[in-house]
């Protein structure tokens, strides 16, 4: 079935949607208009992902126990769950040192930003790489109390993931990784294209006016439109909830928790906790 038809037979159930791919559509050849910071700034810092964030946060905190004196995070972005996370403890945190590992550049340099202002006693190391450059430099005595990953580890390509998280297990207590729970659908299948439509009607429907005409055509749709083009080079690789609990416990990782954190739109967020 073809998207146009999707869309066609959907229109009534899915306007939102259809209005703004509608709207794509005739703007088409102008894209630089339409991919801009400002709308991912904005879809970030709206919709869905308010609630999102401050229970990713909030999930974290738990976790920086007056045990924990170091935290490594991989892929930590800007820091948008991280810094929240850690102002967001019940009682002071005993960090004595934060080491952040994330390969975008423009991410680490805001991150770097952030962390003066925000947590200025804490120590702060930051390593400009990829998760498989870090791991593959670690020396037996590098130690962490806690090791943490949200929606970065999706981002990471498989064989470079799982040899990543394999060889961190030496090196830290205690993982704790937040990802999507996606539906176990067959990629291209008609089952997939209606249920993408549904997800990002969704979206579309968490932002209002001028807002919702930015994000949707700065960013959901050609969201949308790219997670249907076969030819797009797949840039995250999602699974379903089980499947992250299998491979770590195949990696020797002991997982001690497994749990839904959070609703939004492109699937429930859940973390997961293991011991090394
Ligand atoms: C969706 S963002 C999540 C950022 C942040 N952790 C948060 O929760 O807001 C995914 C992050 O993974 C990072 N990333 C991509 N490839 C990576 C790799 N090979 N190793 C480590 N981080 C990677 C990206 O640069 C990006 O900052």
């Amino acid at each position: 079935m073809t998207l146009i038809r999707t869309l066609r037979r959907a229109a009534v159930d899915l306007p939102l949607l259809t209005a703004a791919v509608r709207q794509h559509a005739a703007h088409a050849r102008d894209t630089s208009v339409y991919t801009s910071p400002a709308a991912f700034e904005a879809f970030i810092r709206g919709g869905g992902n308010v609630p999102l964030y401050e229970r990713v946060s909030g999930e974290l905190a738990n976790h920086y126990t007056p045990d924990v004196h170091s935290l490594l995070d991989i892929g930590c972005g800007d820091g948008h769950a991280l810094f929240p996370a850690l102002a967001a403890t019940a009682h002071p945190h005993a960090l004595e040192r934060l080491t952040l590992v994330e390969p975008a550049s423009a991410l680490l340099a805001s991150a770097l930003t952030r962390a003066p202002a925000e947590q200025p006693t804490l120590p702060v190391q930051a390593l400009n790489e990829t998760l498989g450059t870090f791991t593959a430099k670690l020396q037996p005595d590098d130690r962490w109390d806690l090791a943490q990953a949200t929606f970065a580890l999706q981002a990471i390509p498989e064989p470079e993931r799982w040899d990543g998280l394999a060889r961190l297990r030496a090196h830290v207590k205690r993982l704790v990784i937040v990802e999507f729970d996606i539906p176990d659908l067959q990629r291209g299948s008609d089952a997939y294209v209606a249920s993408l439509a549904q997800r990002y009607e969704r979206a579309l429907g968490e932002y209002g006016g001028a807002t919702r005409e930015l994000v949707a055509q700065g960013f959901l749709i050609p969201m949308f439109l790219g997670q249907l083009d076969a030819q797009t080079a797949a840039t995250n690789w999602e699974h379903p909830m089980p499947i992250w609990r299998d491979k770590l416990e195949a990696l020797g990782w002991r997982v001690t928790r497994l749990a839904h954190l959070s609703d939004y739109f492109w699937a429930p967020a859940f973390v997961l906790v293991a011991e090394a």
